[in-house]
């Protein structure tokens, strides 16, 4: 990694802090000025080794803001702290990259930014869920390649989501935001596995399925699940017969804060494995 990596933000600020990717936006950068930051960000695109990140802590470093791709543990910690640093942030709610133990050990705190996208992800998940209900990337090869010569009754027809039943595997911060724009813009049946019961979003999703009868509606059905088995019963996942048909999933779930990726993977396979209903 050459200097020409890493750009430098006020460079007269008293103290030093290291970013190792570059954030949106220009805010945090005017943020660490005016606490007097010198402030050093990466503009590699690609994933940052340790020993790279360990060289650009050096021997003077106050404060570090790292990625959830990085691999913050007793080596960068200690080196931080060799480094007179004080403070370590995770751009990110998640913090499975973060060994807290050691940080706790050396003395270091750390921070995460818990709320700030919770929306914006839930958005994502409705994106990805029409997406895969609508075919639109299959359509969109199709389309791109050139195989498309008329509009046919059967042709990428996906799947109708308005009044199914929409499941979510841990109803947190987003599974609950997801909730609420898949039930009330669908008016889906909403199923739900957590480890804690979400009593406020099932109190929500209540009442608006009595405000629902209320407009002469049919109202909508809430029920937590005790396993995910059982979501996976009542939010059957494909509908596509012919072999060789991409599966169209019609249950998807926001992964627990605690989950590690690996965690998130296994249920994304278990949840996106074909079975024909
Ligand atoms: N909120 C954000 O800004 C954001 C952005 C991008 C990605 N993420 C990731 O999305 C995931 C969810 O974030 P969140 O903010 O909704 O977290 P959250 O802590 O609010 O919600 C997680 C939910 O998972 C439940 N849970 C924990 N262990 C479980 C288990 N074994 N089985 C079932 N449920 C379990 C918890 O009870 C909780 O309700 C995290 O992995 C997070 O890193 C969050």
């Amino acid at each position: 990694m050459t200097s020409k990596s890493w750009k430098v933000y006020n460079p007269s600020g008293k103290r030093r802090v290291v970013v190792t990717k570059e954030l949106p936006g220009n805010r945090w950068l005017k943020i660490l000025a005016e606490a007097d930051a010198r402030v050093e960000y990466g503009t590699e695109t690609r994933i940052l080794r340790v020993s790279e990140i360990k060289a650009a802590i050096g021997d003077r470093c106050d404060g570090a803001i790292g990625q959830l791709t990085e691999n913050w543990g007793n080596t960068l910690f200690v080196a931080l702290r060799k480094a007179g640093g004080t403070a370590y942030s995770n751009y990110a709610v998640g913090y499975n990259n973060v060994d807290i133990d050691a940080a706790t050990k050396i003395g270091i705190p750390v921070g995460n930014t818990p709320g700030v996208l919770t929306e914006t992800t839930a958005e994502m998940a409705v994106a990805l869920t029409f997406a895969a209900a609508r075919r639109v990337p299959e359509a969109d090869v199709y389309m791109r390649g050139g195989n498309y010569e008329g509009w046919l009754p059967t042709l990428f027809l996906g799947e109708l989501l308005c009044r199914k039943t929409v499941g979510v595997v841990g109803a947190g911060a987003i599974g609950t935001a997801y909730a609420k724009m898949m039930v009330e813009g669908l008016k889906m049946d909403f199923i739900y596995y957590d480890i804690h019961q979400n009593r406020g979003l099932e109190t929500y999703l209540r009442e608006y399925s009595r405000f629902l009868k209320t407009q002469g509606e049919a109202p909508v059905k809430v029920t937590r699940a005790t396993t995910v088995e059982e979501l996976l019963e009542n939010a059957p996942l494909t509908s596509h017969p012919k072999p060789g048909r991409q599966p169209v999933p019609k249950a998807f779930y926001a992964a627990p804060a605690d989950a590690s990726s690996e965690d998130s993977w296994s249920l994304a396979c278990a949840i996106s494995r074909p079975k024909t209903i």
